[in-house]
């Protein structure tokens, strides 16, 4: 039974991601997109990301360490040269530096609500994965709930007036469809893997039910990775540019703007994952959908509101109520499933 105050951390995490997640799709639509002489270099904004991310999280760890820089830098070491824990964080790091990098390809290549929508495939990979790693058994009703918001989205996506025909300015603006499709697939097969292994290893530790490292601690062991797979995925896609032009070239408010958000959203990110559901972190993304959408109609008029649109989202946010409901299960099945949980996390060793 979960107390009132992680009930708030769990709501307040879920309400923050929707608007920053929002916030951040649409400013980096708006960001690829915008008339400027020369654009940012998009892997820089994703190793910069990174940096901030590992600094915030020493400067947590300091703050937990009851301001202690002795205390606070024993605790870093440990952590760190506890190379049995630090390595199992290159995977999912990997994963999500290839996903962040993937990202900025697909929003330059669609527009905000479609890339939002389809992204949304990392609900389903989010749950196939769950069950696989963590053998999570999810309710009938869960289920009902995917596909009612797989349906969902795929509606917002049909335009209503179909014989419209497609401006030139319209074509060139939805750029390469099938490269920003691509990115958005492999991202989310990353995400849902990435997610879930990252939910295991602060979940239940490494020893099924062992000590498990404190988020701070996992957040810097995957961040020093994050650090390095992003410099190389930087090095290998813009060195030439940046050696001309620099690290900073064509960086703006909105791109440092991105980037804080980024590496906010991030962390915001882990402690859902750690305090909440991370299929449910899925469904805090689809309320975002519906006001990207409504953003990018009245501000970014990239949108063509439809009957649609509205009959498709009202299905997302009847998903997304009908996933969280509790229904009253029998209490032995619920026990079953973290014993199942536990289990197999035993046998993983
Ligand atoms: O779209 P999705 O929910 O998979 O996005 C996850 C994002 O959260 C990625 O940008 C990833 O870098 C970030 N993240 C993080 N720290 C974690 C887990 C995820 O910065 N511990």
């Amino acid at each position: 039974m979960l107390s009132v105050s992680e009930r708030t951390l769990k709501l307040s995490c879920l309400v923050l991601l929707t608007f920053i997640t929002t916030s951040t799709v649409l400013l980096m639509r708006y960001s690829r997109t915008e008339k400027v002489p020369q654009h940012y270099l998009p892997s820089t904004a994703v190793f910069l990301a990174e940096v901030i991310k590992v600094i915030t999280c020493v400067c947590v760890l300091y703050i937990e360490e009851g301001y202690d820089v002795e205390e606070a830098s024993a605790t870093l070491y440990h952590g760190i040269t506890d190379w049995n824990e630090t390595f199992k964080l290159i995977i999912p790091s990997a994963m999500y530096t290839l996903q962040n990098n993937l990202l900025f390809i697909a929003l330059s290549n669609l527009d905000a609500p479609t890339y939002q929508v389809t992204y949304q495939l990392k609900i389903l990979t989010t749950a196939i994965f769950s069950v696989m790693l963590l053998g999570r058994k999810l309710k009938t009703h869960q289920w009902v709930s995917l596909v009612l918001l797989m349906i969902g989205v795929a509606l917002v996506q049909i335009p209503n007036d179909s014989s419209k025909s497609e401006t030139h300015e319209s074509a060139k603006k939805r750029g390469s469809l099938f490269l920003g499709l691509m990115s958005v697939f492999i991202a989310s097969f990353s995400s849902g893997f990435a997610g879930v292994y990252f939910e295991r290893l602060v979940k239940f530790g490494s020893h099924g039910g062992g000590s498990v490292p404190r988020l701070s601690i996992r957040n810097i062991q995957m961040g020093i990775f994050g650090v390095l797979f992003g410099a190389i995925a930087m090095l290998y896609s813009d060195y030439y540019s940046i050696r001309q032009g620099g690290m900073l070239q064509g960086y703006n408010l909105i791109t440092w703007s991105i980037i804080a958000l980024q590496a906010f959203g991030g962390l915001v990110i882990a402690v859902t994952i750690k305090y909440a559901d991370n299929i449910l972190k899925g469904f805090s993304t689809s309320f975002s959908i519906i006001l990207s959408s409504l953003c990018s109609y009245f501000l970014l008029n990239d949108l063509d509101l439809s009957n649609n649109f509205i009959l498709g989202s009202f299905l997302v946010i009847c998903a997304t109520f009908f996933y969280g409901c509790k229904f009253n299960y029998p209490e032995k099945e619920e026990v079953l499933q973290q014993k199942g949980m536990e289990l197999n996390w035993g046998d993983a060793r």
